[in-house]
C-alpha cells in the first residue's frame, strides 16, 4: 500500500503553546484512519495542520509524495483535500443546496450538479431538506450536510473532525455507515477524528491515539479496540 499522507516529526504550536510535539502517521490509500483522543489532546490542531492552519513548524507533510506543509491551505485544499470541520460551520442562513454549491469550488455546473446527485444518494435527506435553511436543521442533517459539502469537492482525502459529536446514538451510526459505504464504494481516503473511539475504531482500518500532541498507540481498528489501556481509557466510562 502507498502513504496518501505521511506526517514526519510534526510540530505545531499556538504561541508558546506546543500542539503537536512531534507526531508521526500514515493514512494510506483507500483506508479510513481513526485518530482518537481526549479533549485538548491536539485532534483537531493536528486536523488543521494538515491544511496549513496552524503551520507545521518542524517535520513534514507529505501528501501524493510531495511535501505540502509550506503551502497556503487554498492551495492544500485545491489538491483533492476536503475537510469538514469541528462544529460543522455550515452556512445557516444558505440553503441546503447553497451551502452544497459552496463546497464544490474549481468544478463546472455539470460537476457539481453530478457530485451533488452522489450526496442525495448518500443522504437522501439531505435531498428532501434541499431548499430548507442550514441553521433550521437537525444536529445530525446539520452534520450530514457539512460532510455532503467537503464530498461537493470530490476529494481524494477527507478529513472529518468529530462528526459524532452531540448526536443520538442512532444517528451517530448512520453518519458513520455513510461513510463506511462511501469508503467501500469510491474507495475515498479518510481520515477521522473522534472521541467516540468505540464506533470511530469499528468503522477504521487502522487507528492512532493522540496523547497531549503525541502519538501513544496505532494499530489496526480490532487491534486496538482490544487493548486494555484504550478500553480503561475510552471506552469503559473513559468519556
Ligand atoms: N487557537 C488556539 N490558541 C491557543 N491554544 C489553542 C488554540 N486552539 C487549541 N489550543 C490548545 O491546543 C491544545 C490542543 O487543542 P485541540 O483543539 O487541537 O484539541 P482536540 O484534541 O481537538 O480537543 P477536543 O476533543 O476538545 O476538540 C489544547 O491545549 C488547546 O487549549
Ligand atoms: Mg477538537
Amino acid at each position: 500500500m502507498t502513504a496518501l499522507l505521511s506526517l514526519r516529526g510534526v510540530t505545531a504550536f499556538y504561541g508558546a503553546i506546543q500542539a503537536l510535539k512531534g507526531v508521526d502517521l500514515d493514512v494510506n490509500e483507500g483506508e479510513i484512519v481513526t485518530l482518537i483522543g481526549a479533549n485538548g489532546a491536539g485532534k483537531s490542531t493536528l486536523m488543521m495542520t494538515i491544511c496549513g492552519n496552524p503551520r507545521a513548524r518542524d517535520g513534514q507533510i507529505l501528501y501524493d509524495g510531495a511535501d505540502i506543509s509550506a503551502l497556503p491551505t487554498h492551495l492544500i485544499m485545491r489538491r483533492a483535500i476536503a475537510q469538514s470541520p469541528e462544529g460543522r460551520r455550515i452556512f445557516p442562513r444558505m440553503s441546503v443546496y447553497e451551502n452544497l454549491l459552496m463546497g464544490a469550488h474549481g468544478r463546472s455546473a455539470a460537476e457539481a450538479e453530478e457530485t451533488m446527485e452522489q450526496v442525495f444518494a448518500l443522504f437522501p435527506r439531505m435531498k428532501e431538506r434541499a431548499t430548507q435553511r442550514g441553521g433550521t436543521l437537525s444536529g445530525g442533517e446539520q452534520q450530514m450536510l457539512a460532510i455532503g459539502r467537503a464530498l461537493m469537492s470530490r476529494p481524494r482525502l477527507l478529513l472529518l473532525d468529530e462528526p459524532s459529536l452531540g448526536l443520538a446514538p442512532l444517528v451517530v451510526r448512520q453518519i458513520f455507515s455513510a461513510i463506511r459505504d462511501l469508503n467501500r464504494s469510491t474507495g475515498l481516503t479518510v481520515l477521522l477524528v473522534e472521541q467516540n473511539a468505540f464506533q470511530a475504531l469499528r468503522l477504521a482500518h487502522r487507528g492512532y491515539v493522540l496523547v497531549n500532541g503525541a502519538i501513544t498507540m496505532a494499530g489496526t481498528g480490532p487491534d486496538l479496540l482490544a487493548r486494555p489501556e484504550i478500553r480503561a481509557a475510552y471506552l469503559e466510562g473513559g468519556h
